[in-house]
């Protein structure tokens, strides 16, 4: 499983993977015939120098293309320039930025958020996270960085520390977290002190995601009843029981219910490879119609495979023709459900015995085309 290798993990767990700013003549500035790629886990990058120069003589270019609103802006508060690019998810984008015919700085960065497995991922991509205390020193003149107690639960928004420089990050989308795009208590998630991390880089990095109590999740802390739940499953589901709440789930706001990332299906084929099972002839029509989920439970359930009723009753739910039929499916009197445990019983036996739950090359997901073949899978010789 592709996320359990230690650079996926770090991606994940370390709060991870955002770009950063760059000062003028900071790290990353482009060498001579070498473009840095920039790994971003958020939709926009921004670059933010101190220059006397006046904003008309910069040229902002976007894949080559002058930055019109929709790539991105460019604002000058006093000597501070702040530029804005809006990046496209899964994709590279060339940002350059001249004063006069000078190149100053040019980056090819690409956004992957943090769901979006290693494989999409260029080599080349690094992450350069901004919070550290070096490069927050030349915004303190306008900017507030220390958090006080009232940043916990503002009663002006608009007041809190974080909301001027992150509150493009939110706007617009349907479904904004409580706690985050809603009432701005980005502390309640989120350390204050600078904190160690594993990245080349050595500076301390603050704002790094709170570990809530007895270890788990932060998001445990509110979410007191879905905790219980979850850790009482049998069967626990393997980014769950990780903590990766975040693959599947936008902590700050989405425009998905449940604040899910993507189409849910589309997450659990990612993860799983399964793109391959999804280009076979015939798929289950419930997985088009439904996902994943009209079977599996994304947290956890009683049932192996976190499957959201026993197998047995998960399909005659659905095909309730077969429940009249009993045993009499496909031929007269064959069993389709024998417990393992059953006196007397060769072998047990259950609808997955004969069909693939997701799809197959032959009609009804069976494992062959030829009825026989079916039957000599089991049956040496026909009947028994
Ligand atoms: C000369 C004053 C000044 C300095 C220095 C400054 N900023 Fe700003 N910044 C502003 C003002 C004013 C705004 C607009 C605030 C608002 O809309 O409430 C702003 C807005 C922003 C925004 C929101 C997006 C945007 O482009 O409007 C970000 C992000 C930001 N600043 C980051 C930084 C960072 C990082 C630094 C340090 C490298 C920095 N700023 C230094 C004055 C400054
Ligand atoms: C002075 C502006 C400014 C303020 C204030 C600010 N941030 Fe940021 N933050 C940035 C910039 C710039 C980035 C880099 C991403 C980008 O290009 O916008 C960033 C990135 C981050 C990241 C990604 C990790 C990293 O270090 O790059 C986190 C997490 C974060 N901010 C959290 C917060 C929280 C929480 C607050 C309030 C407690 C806050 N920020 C306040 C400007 C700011
Ligand atoms: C419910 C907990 C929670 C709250 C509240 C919260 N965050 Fe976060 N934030 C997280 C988690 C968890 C991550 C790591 C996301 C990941 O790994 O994908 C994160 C990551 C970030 C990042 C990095 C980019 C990204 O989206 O992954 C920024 C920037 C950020 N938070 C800013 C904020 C700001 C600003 C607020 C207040 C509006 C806030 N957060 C409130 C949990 C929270
Ligand atoms: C500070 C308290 C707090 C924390 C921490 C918190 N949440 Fe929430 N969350 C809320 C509140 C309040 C709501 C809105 C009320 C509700 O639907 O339960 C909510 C709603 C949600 C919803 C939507 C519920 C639905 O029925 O659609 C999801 C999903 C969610 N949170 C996930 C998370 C995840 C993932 C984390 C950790 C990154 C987290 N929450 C951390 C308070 C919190
Ligand atoms: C594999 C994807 C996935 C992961 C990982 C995941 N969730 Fe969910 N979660 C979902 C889906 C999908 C739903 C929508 C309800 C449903 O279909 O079961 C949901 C629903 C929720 C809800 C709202 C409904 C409810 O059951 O209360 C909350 C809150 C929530 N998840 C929190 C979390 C937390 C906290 C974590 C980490 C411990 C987490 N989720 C991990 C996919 C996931
Ligand atoms: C972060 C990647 C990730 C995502 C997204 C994800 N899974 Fe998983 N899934 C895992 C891991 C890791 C395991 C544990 C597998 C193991 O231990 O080998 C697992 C286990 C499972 C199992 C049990 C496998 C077994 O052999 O017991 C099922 C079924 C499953 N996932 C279905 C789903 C479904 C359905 C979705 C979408 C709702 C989904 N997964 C989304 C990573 C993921
Ligand atoms: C019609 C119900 C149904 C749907 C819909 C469904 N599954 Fe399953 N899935 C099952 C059953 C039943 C099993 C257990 C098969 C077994 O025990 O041999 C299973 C097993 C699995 C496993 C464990 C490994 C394996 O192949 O046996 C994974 C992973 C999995 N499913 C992922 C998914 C994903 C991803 C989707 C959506 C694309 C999905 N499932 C949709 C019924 C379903
Ligand atoms: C949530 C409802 C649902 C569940 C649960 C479900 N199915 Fe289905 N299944 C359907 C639908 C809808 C079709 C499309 C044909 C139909 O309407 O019967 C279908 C079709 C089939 C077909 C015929 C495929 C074809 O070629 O048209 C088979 C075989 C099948 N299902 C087996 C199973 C098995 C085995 C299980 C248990 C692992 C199961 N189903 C669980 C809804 C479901
Ligand atoms: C011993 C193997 C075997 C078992 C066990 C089995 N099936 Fe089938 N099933 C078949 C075969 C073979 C066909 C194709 C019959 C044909 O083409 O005449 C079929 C056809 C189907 C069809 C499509 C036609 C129809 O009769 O509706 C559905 C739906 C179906 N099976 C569901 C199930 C479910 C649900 C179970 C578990 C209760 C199950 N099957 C158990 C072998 C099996
Ligand atoms: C997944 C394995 C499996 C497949 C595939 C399978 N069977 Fe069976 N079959 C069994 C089992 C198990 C029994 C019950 C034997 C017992 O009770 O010990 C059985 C019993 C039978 C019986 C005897 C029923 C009775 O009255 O005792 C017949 C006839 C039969 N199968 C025909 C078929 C035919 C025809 C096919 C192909 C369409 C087929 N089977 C496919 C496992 C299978």
């Amino acid at each position: 499983m592709r996320w359990k290798t230690a650079r996926s993990k770090s991606r994940l767990l370390a709060i991870t993977g955002l770009m950063g700013i760059v000062l003028w003549a900071g790290a990353g500035q482009a060498k001579e015939g070498k473009v840095p790629v920039i790994l971003s886990l958020v939709p926009y990058y921004h670059w933010i120098a101190e220059t006397k120069t006046p904003l008309d003589q910069f040229t902002f270019l976007v894949n080559g293309i002058r930055m019109t609103g929709k790539t991105g802006a460019a604002e000058k508060y006093q000597n501070s320039l702040h530029v804005h690019f809006h990046l496209t998810r899964i994709k590279h984008t060339m940002i350059e930025i001249k004063e006069g015919e000078h190149t100053v700085f040019k980056a090819d960065v690409f956004y992957a958020p943090s769901f979006v497995p290693n494989k999409f991922i260029p080599e080349a991509a690094v992450i350069q996270p901004f919070h550290t205390v070096d490069n927050e020193r030349p915004c303190l003149g306008c900017h507030r960085l220390t958090v006080t107690p009232e940043d916990s639960s503002p009663a002006d928004i608009t007041k809190e520390v974080c909301y001027p420089c992150h509150h493009l990050d939110y706007e617009g989308k349907k479904y904004p977290h409580a706690p985050a795009a809603l009432s701005w208590s980005c502390p309640q998630c989120h350390i204050s002190e600078p904190v160690k991390q594993n990245y080349k880089d050595k500076h301390p990095l603050r704002f790094t995601i709170k570990v809530g109590s007895d270890a788990q999740p932060v998001c445990y802390d509110c979410h007191v009843a879905l905790k219980r739940r979850n850790l009482g499953y049998a069967y626990i589901h393997g980014p769950v029981d990780m903590g990766a709440c975040t693959i599947c789930h936008n902590p700050h706001a989405a425009d998905r219910p449940h604040l899910l990332q993507d189409d849910i299906t589309t997450l659990c084929v990612n993860c799983h490879g399964l793109h391959a099972m999804m280009k076979k002839k015939v798929v289950h029509p419930i997985i088009k119609k439904a996902g994943c989920t009209a079977c599996h439970d994304s947290h956890g359930s009683p049932n192996p495979k976190q499957l959201i009723k026993p197998l047995y009753e998960l399909c005659i739910s659905c095909h309730k023709k077969l429940a009249k039929r009993r045993n009499n499916h496909p031929v007269a009197g064959h069993p389709t459900y024998i417990k393992a445990a059953v006196a007397g019983a060769k072998d047990k036996i259950n609808c997955v015995s004969c069909h693939n739950p997701h799809a197959s090359d032959y009609p009804e997901m069976l494992p062959a085309g030829e009825l026989m073949q079916v039957c000599t899978h089991c049956h040496p010789t026909k009947g028994r």
